[in-house]
């Protein structure tokens, strides 16, 4: 079976022809990056605008690099939520027109749930290569950890209709104010170093001290499997205002300003070693936070499995701290490609794949939704 995958919840639009869940066929994404970036952050606005001219562009794409006409697709997965309404609504409405229009099935996907099938579809394609390689199994713990989200799942595998396999996924947490990626981008604008700020942020660190500024463990009330990220943004704020840091980071913000584009040299030049610290010393603290809650998770849950994806995932810290917290745990940590990290629609073709299977096809008051949690929540007193 091959779907055609399409994914618009953000700033990326995205489309991938992917046959029988896992073999990618095509996967392409336009992003709006540079379209947002003088702006720090996504404009909701100019968002959707910009979906509206790439979507059938990126389908078309998507199409022809897979060698595949719309009549041979067998089936449609389109994102459903949670996301930016107008964004969503773009590539819902194209997906549900072009499934009518083709008079093909067509299923709604939980982009969080795309983001978890990002590391099942890579898993299976490179054990069919090396047997031998660690199954990205079930039961697992899930850390879904983006631009939007930080949540923890534990996701168990059952089957839902014959011999296709579904998938049942419990809340164990989740951030109680800004996602991960979202306190990283934050962070990148109060220092006028750039959006978006992960990828910034990650590499500039590699020349600063992680201990020069002590961050202390963010305490939660009630569940330990929540986040909350807003008071370490706040707290970095606190070392900048009202010193030589703040008049540093507007500084870099005009010389950004007036270059046009800051290749990472001379961002890095520009950036004095105090600042490479704190840089450091910020990532150093959310890394600790969700490598920590996350491997408790695992333990409460008894699972020998943990899968972390979303854009934050393609952290190098965040990857190298996972691997060696896990495997002195006996664990086994899974991550998408970076590709794959980032929003896709390769993930959400995958996702959709086992929701055709169980006949969970979507009509045409199929809608989009901001906010869809994905599962049950579980209090949890982990
Ligand atoms: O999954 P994604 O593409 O979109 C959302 O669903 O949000 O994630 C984008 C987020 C941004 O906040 C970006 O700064 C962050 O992922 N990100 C990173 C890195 N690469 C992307 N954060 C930390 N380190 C990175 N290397
Ligand atoms: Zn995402």
């Amino acid at each position: 079976m091959v779907v055609l995958g399409i994914e618009s919840s953000c700033d990326e639009t995205a489309a991938a022809v992917v046959s029988r869940g896992e073999w990618i066929l095509a996967s392409v994404v336009a992003s709006q990056m540079n379209l947002h970036a003088r702006f720090g952050g996504v404009v909701p606005e100019l968002a959707s605008r910009e979906h509206l001219l790439k979507i059938a562009p990126v389908v078309q794409e998507a199409c022809s690099r897979a060698g595949t006409s719309l009549q041979q697709i067998d089936a449609l997965a389109v994102t459903e939520g949670p996301g930016l309404i107008g964004s969503l609504l773009v590539g819902l409405v194209y997906g549900k027109a072009l499934a009518q229009a083709l008079g093909k099935p067509l299923v709604g996907v939980n982009h969080l749930e795309g983001h978890i099938h990002a590391v099942l579809l890579e898993n299976k394609v490179a054990r069919r290569v090396a047997p031998g390689l660690p199954e990205a199994g079930f039961p697992n713990v899930a850390l879904v950890v983006s631009g939007g989200h930080t949540s923890l799942f534990h996701a168990e595998s059952e089957m839902a209709s014959g011999e296709s396999p579904g998938f049942r996924y419990t809340r164990l947490g989740q951030t109680r104010d800004d996602a991960a990626g979202e306190a990283f981008d934050k962070v990148a604008k109060l220092l006028g170093l750039g959006y978006p700020g992960g990828p910034l942020i990650d590499r500039l660190a590699n020349y600063g001290n992680p201990h020069a500024f002590t961050f202390g463990p963010i305490k939660m009330r009630g569940n330990p499997l929540d986040f909350s990220f807003s008071g370490l943004k706040t707290a970095v704020l606190y070392r900048v205002r009202g010193t030589a840091l703040q008049s540093e980071a507007e500084e870099r913000q005009a010389w950004r300003r007036a270059a046009g584009s800051a290749p990472f040299d001379e961002l890095r030049a520009h950036c004095s070693q105090q600042t490479l610290d704190l840089v450091a010393s910020f990532q150093h603290a959310v890394i600790r936070d969700l490598v920590t809650r996350t491997l408790q998770a695992a333990e409460a849950c008894g699972v020998g499995c943990v899968f972390v994806t979303g854009g934050v995932a393609c952290n190098s810290l965040l990857r190298e701290r996972f691997a060696e917290e896990a495997g002195l745990r006996g664990l086994h940590v899974f991550f998408p490609s970076p590709a794959l990290s980032t929003d896709n629609a390769a993930m959400i073709a995958a996702a959709g794949y086992f929701k055709l299977l169980s006949g969970n096809f979507a009509d045409l008051t199929l809608t989009a939704h901001a906010s869809w949690p994905l599962g049950v929540a579980r209090a949890t007193s982990a």
